[in-house]
């Protein structure tokens, strides 16, 4: 008995590091004892110029966790005749990867080769919700960089057009659960979205219905107007909540009257159990912030890389 309980639990520990690296709240406390707060230093000062910066960063992870694990292969440049991940499709809103650099040379100045840009990026990312008012957590470090990026890899993130299946698929071949997408789905309550991201539902939805009527009338109306048609507007678009600076639940209130931007929003509400979820997190902020921040923790604990990079950009 007591073996068959020690072996379950050093497969739940194989499963959560899959790579083999443990990662710990106190990684860093001999090494570089101030590497979180000095990326929070440089993430808040970079918000205040720019408030486009937190969910940027935001994103920028949850990109990062989704290809090849949370090892900064996403900040990696294109070099020769490879193109990163960072060129690839999906990328119009990955922006302020200056933000990570500058945490980068910051921390390098004081532990130079200690800390991963994969541990930068998680606590940034981390802050980014803080400075937006939502929830606080301990992130756990100990992520190495990878050696890795393609353009082409960019195709297994999730797309906005996915229905209920295709969202829980992509979630739990990275080990998280229905709960996870809906917590984690909740990321949208900051930032903004193109016209191309949601044009699906406003210009041609199918063979019977111009617009998805699924859609609030005077909602799809003013989507509509900000993207009246599928070739203009390239650089149009709208933000992702009324109040996309401010990290609240807003986000969940929205898909249940219809004014959600992505079909994968609206998707939340066609399975029972995360149609559950939505309501209960539009009924409770602390619900919410509870669920978001554990399954933070859980998508950026899958791990992948395997050096400290100097450069975050290129590797070493
Ligand atoms: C469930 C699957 C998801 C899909 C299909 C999806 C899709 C998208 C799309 C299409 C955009 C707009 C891109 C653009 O047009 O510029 C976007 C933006 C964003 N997403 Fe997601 N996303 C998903 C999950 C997540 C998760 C898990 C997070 C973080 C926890 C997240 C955080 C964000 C943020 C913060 C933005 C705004 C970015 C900015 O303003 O720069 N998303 N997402
Ligand atoms: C996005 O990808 C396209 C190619 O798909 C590339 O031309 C463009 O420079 C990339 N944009 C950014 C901001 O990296
Ligand atoms: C989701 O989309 C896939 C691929 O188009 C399709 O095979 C599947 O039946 C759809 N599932 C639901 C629940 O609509
Ligand atoms: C178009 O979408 C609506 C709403 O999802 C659905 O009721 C209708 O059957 C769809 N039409 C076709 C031809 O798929
Ligand atoms: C699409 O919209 C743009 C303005 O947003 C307009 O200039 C253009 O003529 C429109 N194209 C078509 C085909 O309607």
């Amino acid at each position: 008995m007591a073996c068959l309980v020690s072996l379950s639990i050093s497969l739940f520990i194989c499963l959560v590091c899959s790579q083999g690296h443990a990662l710990s709240l106190n990684y860093y406390e001999k090494t570089c004892p101030n590497a979180e707060s000095i990326v929070t230093e440089v993430v808040k000062d970079a918000a205040k110029k720019d408030n486009t910066v937190p969910a940027a960063l935001l994103r920028m992870h949850f990109h990062d966790c989704f290809i090849r694990g949370c090892d900064a292969s996403v900040l990696l440049n294109s070099k020769g005749k490879n193109s990163a991940e960072k060129d690839g499709p999906p990328n119009k809103s990955l922006h302020a990867f200056y933000v990570i650099d500058n945490a980068k040379k910051a921390v390098e100045a004081l532990c130079p080769g200690v800390v991963s840009c994969a541990d930068i990026l998680a606590s940034a990312a981390r802050d980014a919700v803080v400075l937006s008012g939502g929830p606080y957590w301990d992130v756990p470090k100990g992520r190495k960089d990878g050696r890795i990026s393609k353009a082409s890899e960019t195709t297994q993130m999730p797309a906005p057009l996915f229905n209920i299946s295709q969202l829980q698929q992509s979630f739990s071949q990275r080990g998280l659960s229905m709960e996870d997408l809906v917590a984690l789905s909740g990321g949208h309550t900051i930032g903004f979205s193109h016209c191309s991201s949601f044009q699906n539902r406003i210009h041609n939805f199918n063979a019977t219905h111009d617009i998805d009527p699924t859609l609030h009338p005077s909602f799809a109306a003013s989507l509509k107007s900000i993207c009246p048609n599928k070739s203009g507007t390239k650089n149009g678009g709208t933000s992702m909540d009324p109040s996309s600076t401010t990290f609240d639940n807003t986000y969940y209130k929205l898909i249940l009257q219809g004014k959600s931007l992505f079909s994968s929003d609206q998707a939340l509400l066609t399975s029972p159990k995360t149609k559950d979820l939505v309501s209960k997190f539009a009924t409770s902020k602390e619900t919410f912030y509870e669920a978001f921040s554990s399954s933070m923790i859980k998508m950026s604990s899958i791990t992948g890389g395997q050096e400290i990079r100097k450069d975050c950009r290129v590797v070493n």
